[in-house]
């Protein structure tokens, strides 16, 4: 039976988290704003103009559109300079065996991110081709934990919500799963991602016969 895996891609696919987290940390600093990990668990999913509201209100700052729109810029270009040094040694663990699996299997595999940078990503990692759609923040108006990015990927696959599973390592992205009625798998620690159907610490952790499961259910 043909299933939709659809992949979130910053902290699933590739360790991008951290680069996030760095040019966040950078600019609150700045601000004179202190950014903690915590915080940053908070800015997983979430899309850019979100994640600097969410900053200004912890540091109860206002600043004009103006700089508002040079700080996103500046935030960019710094996380920019990270992913332009990516290669293929930052896919993360068994991701590559998980989606050749899929694609053996003839499964429906899309790509469901908040970002905008998402597909420059993938091609540094050599991931793109594995990919029959790409739903990026580019494609969408509505931000994770609204369902539109997986949604859409679901038509674009032709495949119904609930024959679609979502594999996310963010609060945001798992409840955007469960909001378009999938089955959610996190990725990541069980304590965060509670509401997901199934959490796993990584790919590694996710072998052929839990695949099986989710195919044949
Ligand atoms: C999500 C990340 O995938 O994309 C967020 O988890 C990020 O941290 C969001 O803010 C938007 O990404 P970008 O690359 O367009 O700034
Ligand atoms: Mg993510």
């Amino acid at each position: 039976m043909k299933k939709a895996f659809i992949f979130d891609l910053d902290g699933v696919i590739v360790d991008t988290a951290k680069y996030h987290f760095l040019a966040w940390q950078n600019l609150a600093n700045g601000l004179g704003i202190s950014f903690s990990e915590e915080q940053n668990e908070q800015l997983k999913g979430v899309s850019r103009i979100r994640s600097l509201e969410k900053i200004l209100e912890w540091g109860n700052k206002t600043i004009s559109e103006e700089e508002f729109t040079r700080l996103m810029t500046e935030k960019n270009e710094e996380y920019l300079s990270y992913i332009s040094k990516m290669d293929v040694s930052e896919v993360l663990p068994d991701v590559p065996r998980v989606l050749d699996y899929l694609v053996s299997e003839n499964q429906g595999i899309a790509l469901g991110s908040a970002s905008k940078n998402a597909r420059a990503i993938l091609e540094k990692v050599e991931l793109t081709t594995k990919f029959q759609t790409i739903v990026d923040g580019t494609n969408v108006t509505k931000a994770k934990p609204d369902p539109e990015v997986f949604l859409i990927g679901a038509k674009e696959l032709g495949v119904k919500p609930e024959d679609c599973i979502v594999f996310e390592d963010s609060v945001a992205g798992v409840q955007a799963a469960n909001n378009a009625n999938m089955i959610s798998i996190g990725i990541g620690s069980k304590d965060v991602l509670h509401e997901a159907d199934y959490v796993f610490a990584d790919f590694t952790e996710i072998d052929e016969t839990f695949i099986n499961q989710l195919i044949k259910k």
